[in-house]
């Protein structure tokens, strides 16, 4: 084992590479076919020589999994599937050991509709105290028939459900999702002791899940579009929510990563000052098509909007939500839109490759911290799952137009040679794996110098070890159209080419990496990148 014990102190979080752990498809200890918390303690050595700083669990609690675990039951119980609360705590423990910092994963928004607070809801009736946790509204219409309010779900469908007794309830994403009313001070309290009793376990992080939508407005009126302010999203009582957690958080050292979905980049900032989170999501960045002049404006637009209140920036290729960049990049539209997913959209995968390689070490080139979705470090593309085997809640809620998020969550191949390519053992995963998938498995990328996973490995070792990475300044080089040239400190430059054809490198001391070969005349082909030292 490797002995870096990670200090508590310093700014770790202003430039670490963390690596996103979707626990259900990420190793497979007891070969059920779900992954699990003792699958992820036997890949600890995985991820500490791949050269990750920290770790982010999506949720791991007890869960009926109607959205993957963000309904959460109980967030004191690790769900079953996964293992128990002593395993995460051994967990925590031997990641640390590793060098390996944990981040959990917080869901306030909403509870499990199987959570002890919605089910005394239900029964304690229309007035109850009970019922206050919740937004529990009468319906509209003569007999109260028709939904309160007429908000839009971030899942396709209504955002209000209604019971026996007659009253609505609202959830803006599944019907199993209730949301909780923020208002109410037992459930700010609640949420206090959820995070002093992760905190408590040693975790170094929070992320916060959908964090822009907890405050609602009183009222609940309804929606206009285009008419400010929004009656859930990013409403301004929000930011005290925050402020209480902050103080939390500066107990124990802990830092925030909120999932903060907003087109304004200055209400973007406002979530990232100095007593509210630490860091958000750059969802700016993961949707950017792969474009010269677009990733440059969504760079400069990065940093403008985290400039004024001093936070780092993030930088993000995909999670569990979204597209697989390999599969996404190699597509005709290499942005990433919700509202556009459809099934069978074309993609040419070593074209899509190429591109993930060269964007690998453009955001491991930037100034701050990066988030690495796993599987990404394989280069795995978006799965076509059958119909018949989709679970995700999104494409069932858009009526099966909508293939839903489970092509990149599908477990991942370990060994290629292996039933399961080593995810488990003797149960088929709950979501299938490709057959082709062998060439993707850890084992055949590790015996390869030329594969996906080498070259993370040396760029995130390079990345540690050179001076000028992650927090600090950047400048623009002069370069030709379709280029990104970018100095660091220390002379470090990036140089990304999304020009279509080969271009002569800057002059430099020394080429550190490059994620495809140069041309032999020290040309660097299109859809590449190099790190050199000036
Ligand atoms: C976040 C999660 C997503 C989940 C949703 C509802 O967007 O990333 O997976 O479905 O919140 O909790």
């Amino acid at each position: 084992m490797a002995a870096v014990r990670p200090s508590r102190n310093d700014h770790w979080w202003r430039d670490a590479v963390i690596y996103q752990v979707y626990p259900r498809s990420f190793a497979d200890g007891d070969g059920d076919g779900t992954g699990d918390l003792s699958g992820v303690r036997s890949r600890l050595s995985y991820l500490s020589e791949l050269g990750v700083d920290a770790v982010w669990f999506t949720p791991w609690y007890l869960s009926p999994m109607v959205d993957g675990g963000y309904d959460v039951a109980d967030y004191r119980t690790i769900d079953p599937a996964f293992g128990t609360l002593d395993e995460a705590e051994k967990l925590i423990a031997e990641a640390t050991e590793f060098g390996l910092r944990v981040i959990v994963d917080i869901v306030p928004n909403h509870v499990s509709d199987r959570h002890v607070w919605f089910q005394a809801a239900l029964a304690a009736g229309p007035g109850s105290p009970e019922r206050e946790l919740f937004h529990f509204r009468p319906g509209r219409g003569e007999d109260g028939e028709l939904p309160p309010n007429n908000w839009p779900s971030e899942f396709s469908g209504t955002t209000w459900t209604r019971v026996p007794d007659g009253e609505w309830y609202l959830h803006l994403f599944t019907p199993e999702q209730p949301d909780l009313n923020w208002s109410h001070p037992t459930v700010r309290r609640e949420h206090e002791e959820i995070l002093r009793f992760w905190f408590e376990r040693g975790v170094a992080g929070v992320r916060v899940d959908s964090a822009a939508l907890l405050a609602k407005h009183p009222d609940l009126p309804d929606f206009v579009a285009g008419v400010d302010p929004h009656p859930y999203l990013d409403q301004d009582g929000i930011h005290d929510i925050y402020r209480s957690w902050r103080a939390i958080a500066d107990e124990y050292d802990g830092v925030f990563v909120g999932e903060v979905w907003l087109p304004d980049a200055e209400r973007f900032a406002r979530y990232l000052r100095p007593d509210e989170l630490h860091t958000a999501f750059n969802f700016t960045f993961l949707t950017c098509p792969w474009e010269a002049d677009r990733l440059r404006a969504a760079i400069d637009d990065t940093l403008a909007e985290h400039a004024p209140v001093q936070a780092p920036a993030t930088w993000v290729l995909s999670n569990h939500d979204v597209t697989r960049t390999a599969t996404r990049y190699g597509r005709t539209d290499t942005g990433f839109d919700f509202g556009t997913k459809a099934f069978g959209t074309p993609s040419d995968l070593q074209l899509g490759t190429r591109r993930a390689r060269a964007a690998a070490l453009l955001t491991l080139a930037l100034p701050g911290s990066v988030y690495l979705y796993q599987g990404e470090e394989l280069g795995l593309p978006e799965a076509e799952i059958p119909l018949e085997r989709i679970q995700d809640p999104m494409h069932f809620r858009s009526g099966g137009t909508d293939p839903g998020r489970d092509g990149c969550r599908v477990p991942l191949p370990w060994a290629a040679d292996k039933p399961f390519f080593g995810f488990g053992s003797h149960t088929e995963p709950w979501l299938p794996q490709p057959q082709d998938w062998a060439r993707y498995a850890v084992d055949r990328q590790d015996a390869d110098r030329e594969s996906l996973l080498s070259l993370y490995r040396t760029a995130l070792l390079l990345r540690r070890s050179t001076a000028g990475f992650g927090d600090g300044p950047m400048t623009w080089l002069v370069a030709d159209e379709g280029v990104l040239a970018f100095a660091r400190t220390n002379g470090l430059v990036c140089v990304v080419n999304l020009s279509g054809r080969a271009i002569e490198l800057p002059d430099h001391e020394e080429l550190l990496l490059a994620s495809s070969p140069l041309h032999s005349d020290g040309r660097l082909p299109g859809d590449a990148a190099v790190w050199l030292l000036r």
